[in-house]
Protein backbone atom coordinates (compact mmCIF):
# COMPACT_ATOMS: atom_id res chain seq x y z
CA UNK A 1 0.00 0.00 0.00
CA UNK A 2 1.40 3.63 -1.31
CA UNK A 3 0.40 5.86 1.22
CA UNK A 4 1.17 9.83 0.85
CA UNK A 5 1.61 11.76 4.35
CA UNK A 6 1.43 15.61 4.40
CA UNK A 7 2.10 17.98 7.39
CA UNK A 8 1.49 21.21 7.98
CA UNK A 9 0.93 22.12 11.36
CA UNK A 10 3.67 24.33 12.79
CA UNK A 11 6.22 25.31 10.42
CA UNK A 12 7.95 23.07 8.79
CA UNK A 13 6.73 21.71 5.15
CA UNK A 14 6.62 18.17 4.80
CA UNK A 15 5.39 15.21 2.79
CA UNK A 16 6.70 11.34 2.88
CA UNK A 17 5.57 8.53 0.88
CA UNK A 18 5.24 5.35 2.81
CA UNK A 19 5.42 1.90 0.80
CA UNK A 20 4.13 -1.19 3.06
CA UNK A 21 4.80 0.52 6.10
CA UNK A 22 8.41 1.22 5.15
CA UNK A 23 9.63 4.97 4.58
CA UNK A 24 10.20 5.68 0.90
CA UNK A 25 10.89 9.16 1.30
CA UNK A 26 10.64 12.08 3.84
CA UNK A 27 10.66 15.63 2.97
CA UNK A 28 10.61 18.13 5.17
CA UNK A 29 11.60 21.97 4.73
CA UNK A 30 11.96 24.36 7.76
CA UNK A 31 11.07 27.36 7.50
CA UNK A 32 13.75 29.90 8.28
CA UNK A 33 11.27 33.22 8.46
CA UNK A 34 10.46 33.03 12.02
CA UNK A 35 13.90 33.84 13.40
CA UNK A 36 13.58 37.31 13.68
CA UNK A 37 10.60 37.11 15.76
CA UNK A 38 11.18 35.13 18.50
CA UNK A 39 8.35 32.75 17.23
CA UNK A 40 6.34 30.93 14.69
CA UNK A 41 4.43 34.36 13.08
CA UNK A 42 1.08 32.39 11.80
CA UNK A 43 0.41 34.69 9.08
CA UNK A 44 4.25 33.79 7.50
CA UNK A 45 3.58 30.46 8.18
CA UNK A 46 0.68 29.82 5.92
CA UNK A 47 1.81 31.64 3.06
CA UNK A 48 5.22 29.65 3.51
CA UNK A 49 3.56 26.58 3.08
CA UNK A 50 1.38 27.83 -0.17
CA UNK A 51 4.56 28.87 -1.62
CA UNK A 52 6.24 25.46 -0.39
CA UNK A 53 2.87 22.74 -0.58
CA UNK A 54 3.09 21.25 -4.63
CA UNK A 55 7.29 21.29 -4.99
CA UNK A 56 7.65 19.54 -1.64
CA UNK A 57 4.55 16.88 -2.62
CA UNK A 58 6.23 16.70 -5.89
CA UNK A 59 9.97 15.60 -4.34
CA UNK A 60 8.17 13.27 -2.07
CA UNK A 61 6.89 11.30 -4.85
CA UNK A 62 9.57 11.66 -6.92
CA UNK A 63 12.31 10.42 -4.26
CA UNK A 64 9.98 7.40 -3.99
CA UNK A 65 10.00 6.96 -7.27
CA UNK A 66 5.90 6.76 -7.71
CA UNK A 67 3.41 8.91 -9.66
CA UNK A 68 0.05 10.23 -7.95
CA UNK A 69 -2.10 7.62 -9.52
CA UNK A 70 0.25 5.00 -7.95
CA UNK A 71 -1.00 6.14 -4.32
CA UNK A 72 -3.24 4.33 -2.84
CA UNK A 73 -4.40 6.27 -0.10
CA UNK A 74 -3.56 10.64 1.03
CA UNK A 75 -3.43 11.47 4.74
CA UNK A 76 -2.81 14.78 5.65
CA UNK A 77 -2.28 16.69 9.55
CA UNK A 78 -6.22 17.72 10.25
CA UNK A 79 -4.85 19.46 13.92
CA UNK A 80 -4.19 20.29 15.88
CA UNK A 81 -2.41 23.37 15.33
CA UNK A 82 -1.66 26.85 13.85
CA UNK A 83 -5.26 27.02 11.81
CA UNK A 84 -4.01 28.65 8.92
CA UNK A 85 -1.29 26.62 8.38
CA UNK A 86 -2.79 23.46 8.94
CA UNK A 87 -5.71 24.30 6.35
CA UNK A 88 -2.93 24.29 3.81
CA UNK A 89 -2.05 21.16 4.07
CA UNK A 90 -5.18 19.63 4.99
CA UNK A 91 -7.12 21.39 2.16
CA UNK A 92 -4.53 20.11 -0.52
CA UNK A 93 -4.86 16.55 0.73
CA UNK A 94 -8.32 16.50 0.77
CA UNK A 95 -8.54 18.33 -3.07
CA UNK A 96 -5.81 16.04 -4.44
CA UNK A 97 -7.73 12.76 -2.80
CA UNK A 98 -10.72 13.73 -4.11
CA UNK A 99 -9.35 14.52 -7.97
CA UNK A 100 -7.75 10.73 -7.96
CA UNK A 101 -10.52 9.35 -6.44
CA UNK A 102 -8.31 7.69 -3.28
CA UNK A 103 -9.41 7.76 0.47
CA UNK A 104 -8.37 10.51 2.18
CA UNK A 105 -7.52 10.39 6.01
CA UNK A 106 -7.38 12.76 8.29
CA UNK A 107 -4.48 12.17 11.12
CA UNK A 108 -3.89 14.48 14.54
CA UNK A 109 -0.24 15.74 14.36
CA UNK A 110 -0.43 14.94 18.59
CA UNK A 111 -1.10 11.16 18.12
CA UNK A 112 1.34 10.81 14.84
CA UNK A 113 4.08 11.84 17.39
CA UNK A 114 2.93 9.39 20.11
CA UNK A 115 3.10 7.01 17.44
CA UNK A 116 6.55 8.48 15.89
CA UNK A 117 9.13 5.98 17.48
CA UNK A 118 7.14 2.94 15.74
CA UNK A 119 8.41 4.82 12.17
CA UNK A 120 9.76 1.98 10.23
CA UNK A 121 8.84 -1.48 8.38
CA UNK A 122 5.32 -1.53 9.62
CA UNK A 123 5.36 -0.29 12.61
CA UNK A 124 2.83 -1.93 14.08
CA UNK A 125 5.32 -5.03 14.32
CA UNK A 126 7.40 -2.48 15.80
CA UNK A 127 5.11 -1.52 18.71
CA UNK A 128 5.46 -2.86 22.34
CA UNK A 129 3.26 -5.94 23.61
CA UNK A 130 1.13 -4.07 26.44
CA UNK A 131 0.86 -0.83 27.75
CA UNK A 132 3.28 2.05 27.11
CA UNK A 133 3.84 4.95 28.85
CA UNK A 134 4.04 7.98 26.33
CA UNK A 135 5.77 11.33 26.78
CA UNK A 136 4.92 13.81 24.20
CA UNK A 137 7.03 16.62 24.49
CA UNK A 138 7.15 19.57 21.71
CA UNK A 139 6.72 23.50 21.11
CA UNK A 140 3.16 23.03 21.58
CA UNK A 141 2.68 19.53 24.34
CA UNK A 142 3.56 18.21 26.99
CA UNK A 143 1.78 14.76 27.51
CA UNK A 144 2.10 11.67 29.18
CA UNK A 145 -0.42 9.25 28.15
CA UNK A 146 -0.91 5.41 28.53
CA UNK A 147 -1.34 3.53 25.14
CA UNK A 148 -2.82 0.47 24.74
CA UNK A 149 -2.51 -2.04 22.22
CA UNK A 150 -5.40 -1.00 19.78
CA UNK A 151 -4.19 2.87 19.75
CA UNK A 152 -6.40 4.01 22.44
CA UNK A 153 -4.76 5.95 25.41
CA UNK A 154 -5.75 7.83 28.23
CA UNK A 155 -3.52 11.19 29.13
CA UNK A 156 -2.68 11.29 32.08
CA UNK A 157 -0.43 14.26 32.58
CA UNK A 158 -0.21 17.42 30.76
CA UNK A 159 1.09 20.61 30.63
CA UNK A 160 -0.76 23.17 32.95
CA UNK A 161 1.13 26.56 31.31
CA UNK A 162 4.05 26.13 28.94
CA UNK A 163 5.17 23.14 26.95
CA UNK A 164 8.53 21.63 27.71
CA UNK A 165 9.75 22.96 24.61
CA UNK A 166 8.64 26.47 24.96
CA UNK A 167 10.37 26.33 28.19
CA UNK A 168 13.97 25.72 26.05
CA UNK A 169 12.50 28.42 23.70
CA UNK A 170 11.51 30.66 25.69
CA UNK A 171 14.40 30.69 28.22
CA UNK A 172 17.06 30.36 25.74
CA UNK A 173 15.14 33.46 24.33
CA UNK A 174 16.32 35.35 27.57
CA UNK A 175 19.57 34.11 26.98
CA UNK A 176 19.55 35.72 23.73
CA UNK A 177 20.10 32.27 21.46
CA UNK A 178 17.20 32.66 19.19
CA UNK A 179 14.92 30.39 18.26
CA UNK A 180 14.32 27.84 18.58
CA UNK A 181 16.57 27.64 20.96
CA UNK A 182 15.90 24.32 21.86
CA UNK A 183 18.46 23.17 19.85
CA UNK A 184 21.13 25.52 21.12
CA UNK A 185 20.84 24.65 24.70
CA UNK A 186 21.06 20.88 24.01
CA UNK A 187 24.77 21.79 22.36
CA UNK A 188 25.89 24.30 24.63
CA UNK A 189 24.68 21.98 27.89
CA UNK A 190 27.28 19.26 26.56
CA UNK A 191 30.32 21.91 27.68
CA UNK A 192 28.29 23.34 31.13
CA UNK A 193 27.63 22.08 34.43
CA UNK A 194 24.07 21.29 35.38
CA UNK A 195 24.66 21.94 39.11
CA UNK A 196 26.05 25.54 38.45
CA UNK A 197 22.32 26.61 39.41
CA UNK A 198 19.36 24.84 40.88
CA UNK A 199 16.43 26.17 38.81
CA UNK A 200 12.75 25.20 39.78
CA UNK A 201 11.65 21.20 39.11
CA UNK A 202 8.04 22.34 39.83
CA UNK A 203 4.95 19.36 40.86
CA UNK A 204 7.95 17.17 41.64
CA UNK A 205 8.64 14.70 45.12
CA UNK A 206 11.70 17.00 45.29
CA UNK A 207 10.02 20.77 44.63
CA UNK A 208 9.03 22.93 47.49
CA UNK A 209 5.38 22.39 46.71
CA UNK A 210 6.04 18.36 46.67
CA UNK A 211 2.54 17.78 48.45
CA UNK A 212 1.32 18.52 45.19
CA UNK A 213 3.00 15.52 43.59
CA UNK A 214 0.68 12.45 44.77
CA UNK A 215 -0.07 10.72 41.32
CA UNK A 216 -0.22 14.13 39.80
CA UNK A 217 1.14 14.03 36.28
CA UNK A 218 0.73 17.15 35.24
CA UNK A 219 4.02 19.93 34.57
CA UNK A 220 4.43 23.31 35.18
CA UNK A 221 7.26 25.53 33.88
CA UNK A 222 6.25 28.90 34.08
CA UNK A 223 8.11 28.90 37.11
CA UNK A 224 11.28 27.75 35.99
CA UNK A 225 10.77 31.10 33.57
CA UNK A 226 10.64 33.61 36.14
CA UNK A 227 13.49 32.12 37.60
CA UNK A 228 15.54 32.24 34.94
CA UNK A 229 14.27 35.76 34.84
CA UNK A 230 15.52 36.32 37.71
CA UNK A 231 18.64 35.13 37.62
CA UNK A 232 19.56 37.11 34.99
CA UNK A 233 18.02 39.97 35.88
CA UNK A 234 20.75 39.41 39.47
CA UNK A 235 23.97 39.33 37.54
CA UNK A 236 25.99 41.40 34.95
CA UNK A 237 26.13 40.69 31.58
CA UNK A 238 29.83 39.87 31.54
CA UNK A 239 28.78 37.37 34.18
CA UNK A 240 25.96 36.05 32.37
CA UNK A 241 27.99 35.74 28.76
CA UNK A 242 30.88 33.23 30.88
CA UNK A 243 28.34 31.29 31.92
CA UNK A 244 26.30 30.84 29.31
CA UNK A 245 26.96 27.02 29.07
CA UNK A 246 26.43 26.70 32.80
CA UNK A 247 23.06 28.51 33.21
CA UNK A 248 21.93 25.83 29.63
CA UNK A 249 22.95 22.94 31.58
CA UNK A 250 21.02 24.47 34.52
CA UNK A 251 18.20 24.61 32.67
CA UNK A 252 18.00 21.65 30.57
CA UNK A 253 18.85 19.66 33.50
CA UNK A 254 15.82 21.10 35.16
CA UNK A 255 13.71 20.34 32.16
CA UNK A 256 15.13 16.91 31.44
CA UNK A 257 14.85 15.77 35.65
CA UNK A 258 11.34 16.25 35.16
CA UNK A 259 10.19 14.54 32.45
CA UNK A 260 12.20 11.89 33.41
CA UNK A 261 10.61 11.75 36.71
CA UNK A 262 7.07 11.91 35.94
CA UNK A 263 7.68 9.52 33.20
CA UNK A 264 9.08 6.64 35.36
CA UNK A 265 6.33 7.04 38.18
CA UNK A 266 3.75 6.85 35.36
CA UNK A 267 5.37 3.66 33.93
CA UNK A 268 5.18 2.01 37.51
CA UNK A 269 1.78 3.23 38.38
CA UNK A 270 -0.04 2.11 35.39
CA UNK A 271 2.86 -1.20 35.60
CA UNK A 272 3.93 -0.13 31.82
CA UNK A 273 7.01 -2.26 30.41
CA UNK A 274 7.53 -0.17 28.17
CA UNK A 275 8.13 4.08 27.79
CA UNK A 276 8.20 6.00 24.52
CA UNK A 277 9.74 9.69 23.99
CA UNK A 278 8.56 11.99 20.90
CA UNK A 279 8.08 15.42 19.29
CA UNK A 280 10.79 18.08 19.57
CA UNK A 281 12.26 17.69 22.71
CA UNK A 282 12.86 13.82 22.17
CA UNK A 283 15.97 15.02 20.17
CA UNK A 284 17.09 16.78 23.24
CA UNK A 285 20.57 14.27 24.17
CA UNK A 286 20.46 15.00 28.05
CA UNK A 287 16.50 13.93 27.74
CA UNK A 288 17.62 10.79 25.83
CA UNK A 289 20.62 10.02 27.97
CA UNK A 290 18.75 10.37 31.24
CA UNK A 291 15.84 8.66 30.10
CA UNK A 292 17.55 5.92 28.52
CA UNK A 293 20.05 5.63 32.09
CA UNK A 294 16.13 5.44 34.46
CA UNK A 295 14.51 2.93 32.11
CA UNK A 296 17.35 1.08 32.55
CA UNK A 297 17.66 0.78 36.48
CA UNK A 298 13.81 0.34 36.17
CA UNK A 299 13.53 -2.75 33.23
CA UNK A 300 11.70 -0.77 31.01
CA UNK A 301 11.91 -0.71 26.98
CA UNK A 302 12.96 2.45 25.28
CA UNK A 303 11.29 3.80 22.67
CA UNK A 304 12.97 7.07 21.03
CA UNK A 305 12.01 7.66 16.86
CA UNK A 306 15.43 8.56 14.89
CA UNK A 307 15.94 12.39 14.62
CA UNK A 308 14.39 12.64 11.62
CA UNK A 309 11.58 11.38 13.00
CA UNK A 310 11.10 13.30 16.08
CA UNK A 311 10.58 17.62 14.95
CA UNK A 312 7.79 17.50 12.66
CA UNK A 313 7.35 15.26 10.02
CA UNK A 314 4.81 13.81 7.18
CA UNK A 315 6.70 10.27 7.72
CA UNK A 316 4.79 10.19 10.95
CA UNK A 317 1.33 11.20 9.45
CA UNK A 318 1.78 8.32 6.65
CA UNK A 319 2.85 6.05 9.39
CA UNK A 320 -0.24 6.80 11.73
CA UNK A 321 -2.74 6.79 8.66
CA UNK A 322 -0.89 3.45 8.36
CA UNK A 323 -1.82 1.94 11.75
CA UNK A 324 -5.37 3.82 11.12
CA UNK A 325 -6.50 1.67 8.16
CA UNK A 326 -4.80 -1.94 9.64
CA UNK A 327 -6.72 -1.59 12.76
CA UNK A 328 -9.77 -0.54 11.17
CA UNK A 329 -10.41 3.03 12.61
CA UNK A 330 -9.61 5.45 9.17
CA UNK A 331 -13.19 5.82 8.57
CA UNK A 332 -14.55 6.73 5.18
CA UNK A 333 -13.13 9.02 3.08
CA UNK A 334 -12.89 11.94 4.74
CA UNK A 335 -12.75 14.62 2.03
CA UNK A 336 -14.27 17.30 4.17
CA UNK A 337 -12.53 16.68 7.47
CA UNK A 338 -12.44 19.99 9.33
CA UNK A 339 -9.02 21.47 10.27
CA UNK A 340 -8.90 21.85 13.98
CA UNK A 341 -6.80 24.07 16.40
CA UNK A 342 -6.48 22.69 19.46
CA UNK A 343 -5.97 19.28 21.15
CA UNK A 344 -8.62 17.80 23.23
CA UNK A 345 -7.82 14.59 24.57
CA UNK A 346 -10.37 12.38 24.08
CA UNK A 347 -8.97 9.11 25.35
CA UNK A 348 -9.30 7.61 22.11
CA UNK A 349 -6.51 7.18 19.50
CA UNK A 350 -8.76 7.25 16.45
CA UNK A 351 -11.40 9.54 15.32
O1 LIG B 1 7.59 18.61 17.45
P1 LIG B 1 8.15 19.93 17.03
O2 LIG B 1 9.04 19.94 15.81
O3 LIG B 1 7.03 20.97 16.74
C1 LIG B 1 5.87 21.07 17.49
O4 LIG B 1 4.90 20.33 17.19
O5 LIG B 1 5.92 21.91 18.43
O6 LIG B 1 8.93 20.52 18.29
C2 LIG B 1 9.65 21.73 18.23
C3 LIG B 1 10.22 22.00 19.62
C4 LIG B 1 10.84 23.37 19.77
O7 LIG B 1 10.39 23.95 20.96
C5 LIG B 1 12.34 23.09 19.83
O8 LIG B 1 13.07 24.03 20.58
C6 LIG B 1 12.35 21.74 20.48
O9 LIG B 1 11.26 21.05 19.92
N1 LIG B 1 13.61 21.00 20.22
C7 LIG B 1 14.52 20.74 21.17
C8 LIG B 1 15.59 20.07 20.53
N2 LIG B 1 15.28 19.95 19.20
C9 LIG B 1 14.06 20.52 19.04
N3 LIG B 1 14.52 21.00 22.49
C10 LIG B 1 15.59 20.61 23.20
N4 LIG B 1 16.65 19.97 22.67
C11 LIG B 1 16.70 19.68 21.34
N5 LIG B 1 17.75 19.04 20.82
ZN1 LIG C 1 4.77 18.43 16.49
Amino acid sequence: MNILGIETSCDETSAAVLVNGAVRSNVVSSQRCHGDFGGVVPELASREHERLIVSIVDAALKEANITKNGLDVIAATAGPGLIGAVMVGLCFGEGLAWALGKPFVPVNHVEAHIFSPFIGDGAAARAPDGDFISLTVSGGHTLLSVVHQDLSYEVVGRSIDDAAGEAFDKTGKMLGLGYPAGPVIDRLARQGDPAFHRFPRALTSSSRTSRNYHGNFDFSFSGLKTSVRTWIDRHDREYIERHIPDIAASIQDAIVSVLVEKAIAAARQYRAGAVSVAGGVSANTGLRAAMGEACRKEGLELFIPDAAYSTDNAAMIATMADLMISRGKAGENAYDAAPFARFIPVGRAAH
